[in-house]
C-alpha cells in the first residue's frame, strides 16, 4: 500500500523545507521534491500545507477504572479522536492496585487496548512495593518495551506512593536503565485540607484547588528531584501546573540533572476561575489534579515550554461525564478527578502557541510530538520525518478554522474544557502508519489498527551511572 503526499512543506523539530512524501507499507519510503507516484499510488495534495510528525500524547488514561468508576472514553473512541486532532500515538497508563501484581495489571491494559486505532505504550505505574514488584520491573522492562515507570505522590489511601516505595522503584528504574515519572503533589497534605474544607463545610467545586495549593506541587516536585538526583536516575514529572514544580526542574536542570517536566494544554489555556461557576456541573467538569491555577501561573508553564524547561504536551485525557462526576455532589472529594484534550490539544496549542508568536512551527513539532519520542526512546520510529519511520504523519492546514465544542467533538464525555474556543489551525489528514484515518471532517479510524509501540530501556549511559552508584 503506498500514497504519495504531494506538494506540501515539510516541518520537522529541526528543519522547514518543500518536498513529496512517499509512504509505502506503513513506513516512509522516500522524501524529495517532485517524486514518481508508483503504479496503484494514491496521491494526496498537500499544497499549501504543512506535512508534521503526527502528535504523540505522552498522558492519557483511557477507560482508566478510577475513583470508583470508569473513564467513558475507552481505547478505540480515544484514539480515534486523537486521529481527528493530528494526534497519532498515545502513552497510556497501566496503574495497577496496590497488592495487585504489576504483571497481570500489565496485560489487563495490554488486553483493553487491543481496540486501540492508533499505536500506543504504556508507562506503568508502581502503587506497592515487594521483592516481586523488584523481579516485575525488570520482565517488563527486559520482555515487554516498558521504560517508564510512573508513581502518584497523591490519592493517599489509594495509589499514592510514600518516599520508600520511590526510593525502591527509582533505585530500580536505574538498575533498568527506565526512566522515573511522578505526579508531583504532597498526598498528605492534600488529604489534611480536604479534611478541613469539609470540616468548615466547603464540600463543592471551589474547595478542590484550595485543598491543592501550589506549595503542595512544589514540594512533591522537590522531594522528587532530590530522591532522583541521590540516586541519579532520570525524573520525569507530568502535568507541572505551578510556578513552584516549573522552578524545582530549572533548578534541577540547572546543576545538570536529567529532569524533564510535561505541561498540559488544559494548564495553559484554563484558569483556577473554573472553579467558581456556580452551575455545580460545569465547575466539577473541570475538577482534575493538579487544578487549573492562576494566570500567573499559565504564563510562567508558557515561558516553561518556550525556553525548554518543559519538553512535552500532553493532555491527561480521562474523561467522566456528567452522571460520574455527580458521585460528588456533597463532598468534592469524591468527585471523579478527570478531564479530556486528546483530539484539541494540537489546535489549541498551534493558535495559542505557534499563532501568537510563543512558539515556532518547528518548536510546536518538538513539544507536541519529537521531544516525547526522544524523552520516551522511540525516535526515529516516531516523531520525526525521515527515510524508514513510521509514516505518522499529519497534513496541517494553518488557515483552517472552528470552534470548538461538545456538539461535535468526536471524544466520549460529554462536556469540553475548550468549549467555545475559536482555533485556526487544524489537521486535514492524519495518516496512522501510512493510513489515511481522518481527512477533512471523515474519520476513519479503524478499531484494532493501532500496533502496541515497545519502548525500549536507555542507553548505555546509564547502566555506567548506575554501576558507578
Ligand atoms: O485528575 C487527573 N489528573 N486524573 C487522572 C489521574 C492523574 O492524576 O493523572
Ligand atoms: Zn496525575
Ligand atoms: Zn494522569
Amino acid at each position: 500500500m503506498s500514497t504519495l503526499i504531494r506538494g506540501g512543506t515539510i516541518v520537522t523539530a529541526e528543519q522547514t523545507y518543500r518536498a513529496d512524501v512517499l509512504c509505502v507499507d506503513g513506513k516512509i519510503a522516500a522524501i524529495g521534491e517532485g517524486l514518481e507516484a508508483p503504479t496503484g499510488c494514491e496521491t494526496i495534495d498537500a499544497g499549501g500545507q504543512y506535512v508534521m510528525p503526527g502528535g504523540i500524547d505522552p498522558h492519557t488514561h483511557m477507560q482508566l477504572p478510577f475513583m470508583g468508576t470508569v473513564a467513558s472514553e475507552d481505547f478505540y473512541s480515544g484514539t480515534a479522536a486523537g486521529l481527528a486532532g493530528g494526534t497519532t500515538s498515545i502513552i497510556d497508563f497501566v496503574i495497577p492496585d496496590p497488592k495487585q501484581n504489576i504483571l497481570d495489571a500489565y496485560r489487563t491494559w495490554r488486553e483493553w487496548s487491543q481496540k486501540s486505532a492508533a499505536d500506543y505504550g504504556f508507562h506503568v505505574a508502581i502503587t506497592w512495593w515487594d521483592e516481586s514488584v523488584r523481579e516485575d520491573m525488570g520482565t517488563l522492562v527486559r520482555e515487554e518495551g516498558i521504560n517508564s515507570f510512573k508513581h502518584f505522590m497523591a490519592y493517599k489511601g489509594a495509589i499514592m506512593a510514600d518516599d520508600e516505595l520511590l526510593y525502591n522503584s527509582f533505585a530500580r528504574s536505574l538498575e533498568l536503565g527506565a526512566m522515573a515519572t511522578v505526579h508531583a503533589e504532597n498526598g498528605e497534605l492534600v488529604f489534611q485540607l480536604q479534611k478541613k474544607l469539609l470540616a468548615e463545610g466547603i464540600t463543592g467545586p471551589e474547595a478542590h484547588p484550595l485543598s491543592r495549593p501550589p506549595a503542595a506541587e512544589g514540594e512533591a516536585a522537590n522531594r522528587a528531584l532530590r530522591l532522583a538526583e541521590v540516586i541519579g536516575v532520570p525524573l520525569y514529572i507530568v502535568h507541572v501546573s505551578t510556578i513552584e514544580a516549573l522552578e524545582e526542574i530549572k533548578r534541577a536542570r540547572g546543576q545538570g540533572q536529567r529532569a524533564y517536566g510535561e505541561v498540559l494544554a488544559g494548564h495553559l489555556l484554563i484558569d483556577e476561575s473554573v472553579y467558581q461557576n456556580p452551575d455545580w456541573d460545569k465547575a466539577a467538569a473541570h475538577v482534575m489534579s493538579p487544578p487549573f491555577r492562576s494566570k500567573e501561573h499559565q504564563d510562567a508553564l508558557w515561558k516553561g515550554l518556550q525556553s525548554g524547561a518543559l519538553q512535552t504536551t500532553g493532555t491527561d485525557h480521562c474523561c467522566f461525564c456528567a452522571d460520574q462526576k455527580a458521585a460528588g455532589r456533597d463532598d468534592f472529594t469524591l468527585i471523579p478527578n478527570g478531564t479530556a484534550g486528546i483530539e484539541d490539544r494540537m489546535s489549541v496549542l498551534w493558535t495559542h502557541g505557534v499563532n501568537t508568536g510563543k512558539l515556532t512551527i518547528n518548536e510546536f513539532v518538538a513539544v507536541t510530538s519529537s521531544n516525547t519520542a526522544k524523552i520516551f526512546n522511540i525516535y526515529p520510529k516516531k516523531g520525526c520525518i525521515q527515510v524508514g519511520a513510521d509514516a505518522d504523519l499529519v497534513i496541517w492546514d494553518p488557515a483552517a478554522t472552528k470552534t470548538i465544542s461538545v456538539k461535535t467533538h468526536h471524544q466520549n464525555i460529554d462536556t469540553n474544557i475548550f468549549e467555545g474556543m475559536q482555533v485556526t489551525g487544524l489537521a486535514s489528514h492524519t495518516f496512522t502508519r501510512g493510513k489515511l484515518a481522518y481527512i477533512d471532517g471523515d474519520l476513519r479510524a479503524i478499531r484494532g489498527a493501532g500496533e502496541y509501540v515497545k519502548r525500549p530501556a536507555f542507553s548505555a549511559a546509564f547502566d555506567a551511572l548506575a554501576k558507578q552508584k
